[in-house]
């Protein structure tokens, strides 16, 4: 299993090109399904859940190209990936391949919506809460489907299609925000989804779903009005950046008191999460092209913070603000809301000499003056890039082991920080 060295220390210093968001790439990927013509998605990660979804999109029929490299293109530009949905041949999403990624899931609305039928596994996913899939199932019955759970598998069949409804969500959540919505536009008549997530990701997909042929009003408010159509065409689309990616070099190049370009973000879509950075001491520079993020010479500062869902902070960049705030000046009260199992990179970040007391749902993080490199081990996506982030700044050796986590969200984050002048490197084996 590979690892990944990090001697701390080096301040960053340069340019991080930011990928395609994977949050968004999935989903849009997974509406490929909805058409029997071609989906062309630009900007799509190089990532380890992209390669597994495609093997299960394949697995339904879904004909799947990558374009090589163009003229002029680096390794830093994302893949276009064309995706054929022409005939589904399975309607079925095993336990092997749904078990590893919760996001595959949500094939079930578009292969019931366009099939009237579909047996998809139970999803499996990182570990950070029990994370029922409830809200999903209600909201496709709402729309007519009969659901049967059996031997681990969730049975939904609509012979004679799905007919729109109002859907009023009773919380907040992207995953059954998408498959509604996949389920919706090919639904007769008008869907209403109240309480919608409004992530930029699911922004995102239905955008996309517009460029398809699909009617929906209010994207990006949490009330979306879907009126369905009999059928959607091919599309072209780009997939936005990723902002939790974003997040996470912005605190990455903060913690080693460096001055980062992160090229191609969007400021817009984590303005919370930058507001905090500048409440730590950071300095925030926005523009067209990206967003320059520095600390010369200056200390941090503790903040209090919960996780919420879109425009709130993200709880996926809850466990790098905390390695964060390992090394801030004060105590800062981090609160996760979204995920009850969701600070297991506590006990690693202790392993490098970090003050954690958890109460609950929030972690008291008390400041050191110095972490100290160590063996931790990756437990989740977002865990694992928060050793990272704490390793950068720890003095000596940090080895994280499972990096595998890792390379499900995290496009080549070794070059990636290498080039800034971080001394990462992956061992393999
Ligand atoms: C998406 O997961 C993301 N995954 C997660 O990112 C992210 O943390 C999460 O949204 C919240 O922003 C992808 O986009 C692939 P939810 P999702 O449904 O859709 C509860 C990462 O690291 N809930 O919004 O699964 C649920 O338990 C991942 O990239 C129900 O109770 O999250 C949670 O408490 C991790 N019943 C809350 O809602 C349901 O039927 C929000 O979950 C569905 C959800």
């Amino acid at each position: 299993m590979d690892r990944i060295r990090i001697i701390g220390g080096k301040r960053l210093e340069g340019t991080i090109p930011i990928s395609g968001a994977k949050n968004a790439a999935l989903p849009l990927m997974i509406a490929s399904l909805l058409t029997r013509e071609t989906l062309t998605l630009k900007n799509v990660p190089r990532l380890a859940d992209v390669t597994q979804l495609s093997r299960i999109l394949g697995n339904h029929g879904v004909d799947i190209t990558v374009a090589g490299k163009r003229a002029g293109q680096s390794t830093s530009d994302g893949q276009t990936v064309k995706l054929t949905a022409e005939e589904i041949v399975d309607t079925t999403a095993p336990y092997a391949m749904v078990a590893r990624m919760r996001a595959s899931f949500w094939v079930l609305a578009p292969l019931l919506a366009r099939c009237g039928e579909a047996k998809v596994s139970l999803p499996g996913g990182c570990a950070i809460g029990t994370r029922p899939v409830d809200l999903h199932l209600a909201a496709l019955k709402s729309l007519g489907a009969e659901i049967d759970l059996e031997g681990g598998y969730v049975i939904a069949r609509a012979p004679k299609g799905l007919t729109g409804n109002k859907i009023v969500l009773p919380k907040v959540s992207v995953g059954a925000t998408h498959n509604t919505l996949m389920a919706a536009v090919l639904a007769r008549g008008e869907t209403i989804i109240d309480n919608a997530a409004r992530e930029p990701e699911v922004a995102d997909l239905a955008t996309c779903l517009v460029e398809m042929g699909a009617r929906i009003d209010g994207i990006g408010t949490s009330t979306l009005r879907i009126e369905g159509v009999p059928s959607l065409h091919g599309a072209e689309h780009t997939v936005l950046p990723d902002r939790i990616e974003t997040g996470t070099y912005a605190m990455a190049a903060a913690i080693t008191g460096g001055e980062v370009f992160l090229e191609g973000a969007r400021a817009d879509l984590l303005q919370e999460a930058l507001q905090l950075l500048r409440d730590t001491g950071i300095e925030v520079e926005e523009s067209a092209s990206g967003i320059k993020v520095s600390r010369n010479g200056g200390g941090l500062q503790a903040v209090s913070v919960e996780t919420q869902p879109f425009p709130g902070f993200p709880t996926d960049l809850q466990a790098q603000l905390m390695a964060l705030m390992c090394m801030a000046k004060g105590t800062s009260q981090v609160r996760e809301t979204i995920f009850e199992n969701r600070f297991m990179h506590v006990q690693e970040l202790a392993r490098l000499g970090a003050r954690i007391e958890l109460k609950g749902d929030t972690a008291l993080v008390t400041g050191v003056n110095d972490l100290r490199g160590a063996q931790v081990m990756a437990t989740d996506l977002r865990a694992s890039v928060s050793l990272i982030i704490a390793g950068l700044a720890a003095q000596g050796e940090t080895l994280i082991g499972r990096v595998y986590h890792l390379d499900r969200g995290f496009e080549r984050i070794e070059e990636k920080l290498g080039r800034c002048g971080a001394h990462i490197e992956r061992i393999s084996g």
